[in-house]
């Protein structure tokens, strides 16, 4: 799988990589298929992982897919020290609903926990997962910067931001990456110029739900251009989809998730996928997206 430098931390990764949400969320698979999908990412040449801290059921369940992580790269065959990856802190999952806690007590409490749960004395990218209406984005990213300052976390990332928040977090401590929703479906990060901005930075910018998510993937799979385009390929219509975002921009890592070794070995395929430019060119004006 072809790689490139992962914002501007001078590490290279490949191209796409795993997300690890539906491997720990309701309706996830039993640890040891959990496991399984880890390794069918891996086998398939991914080295770029994407968890965090509340991928899990619950508060009594936090960390839940960082250990699960954790464990399939020790278990794995391969050269582990290879991959990279990325988790976040910033949230809560209080009976299972998605909280933001941006204050600084939290985040510092949320790393040292990642740190125990990675097994490791230094995250690589530490991500902010959400801005925190109740507390002053400074204050997070403030954290973050001491985080930084005390060597528990080698790189700090951002997500769901604007490009306004990343330009204030940027002279806060160095960004090196932004991971918005994005897929064929939501531009929103290209409209409000976030793409653009980490372009400019050199940063990395990481799509979440790529396909849609749990909810929006059954749109990939029913999509009749998707479908179409693929048919020349023998491809599928979520492997079109993440080999059209690839070419929306030079900062894309797409991170699809995945609790299926299949779908795990799928988007593995789509990094590799080579469209031709008649295919982008019919793909852009299908999803109203203007390079
Ligand atoms: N920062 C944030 O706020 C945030 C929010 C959401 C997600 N994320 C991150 O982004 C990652 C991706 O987002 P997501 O998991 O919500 O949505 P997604 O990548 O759009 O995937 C949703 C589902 O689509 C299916 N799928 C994916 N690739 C496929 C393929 N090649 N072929 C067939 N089916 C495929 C998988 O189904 P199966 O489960 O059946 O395999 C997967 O669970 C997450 O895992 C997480 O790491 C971040």
């Amino acid at each position: 799988m072809q790689r490139k430098t992962f914002g501007t931390t001078g590490i290279e990764t490949t191209i796409l990589g795993l997300g690890g949400m539906p491997l720990s969320i309701q309706g996830r698979p039993d640890r040891s298929e959990g496991i399984r999908v880890v390794h069918a990412a891996l086998d398939a040449g991914m080295r770029l992982i994407d968890t965090a801290d509340v991928y899990c059921l619950d508060d009594d369940d936090i960390g839940h897919n960082e250990a699960l992580i954790t464990e399939a790269l020790a278990s794995w065959s391969g050269d582990a020290s290879e991959v990279l990856l990325c988790t976040k802190g910033g949230l809560t999952r209080p009976d299972g609903a998605w909280r933001t806690e941006g204050n600084a007590a939290h985040l510092k409490a949320a790393c040292d926990r990642s740190l125990k749960a990675l097994g490791v004395e230094q995250i690589a990218v530490y991500q902010f997962h959400a801005p925190d209406s109740d507390v002053p984005f400074a204050e997070s990213i403030g954290a973050l910067k001491d985080l930084r300052d005390a060597g528990k976390v080698a790189h700090v990332g951002l997500s769901n931001v604007s490009r306004a928040e990343l330009d204030e977090a940027n002279e806060i401590v160095p960004i090196v990456s932004v991971q918005n929703r994005c897929n064929p479906y939501d531009l929103r990060s290209f409209e409000s110029g976030v793409v653009d901005r980490c372009e400019e930075l050199g940063l990395a910018f990481l799509p979440y739900s790529p396909v849609g998510g749990g909810s929006g993937k059954g749109r990939v799979a029913e999509d009749p251009t998707l479908i179409d385009v693929g048919r020349a390929h023998d491809a599928s219509p979520f492997e079109v989809a993440l080999a059209w975002l690839l070419t929306t921009s030079d900062a894309m890592f797409p991170i699809p998730g995945a609790s299926k070794v299949r779908s795990a070995e799928s988007s593995a395929r789509a990094a590799d996928l080579e469209l031709t430019e008649a295919d982008v060119r019919r793909l852009d004006a299908h999803h109203g997206f203007r390079r």
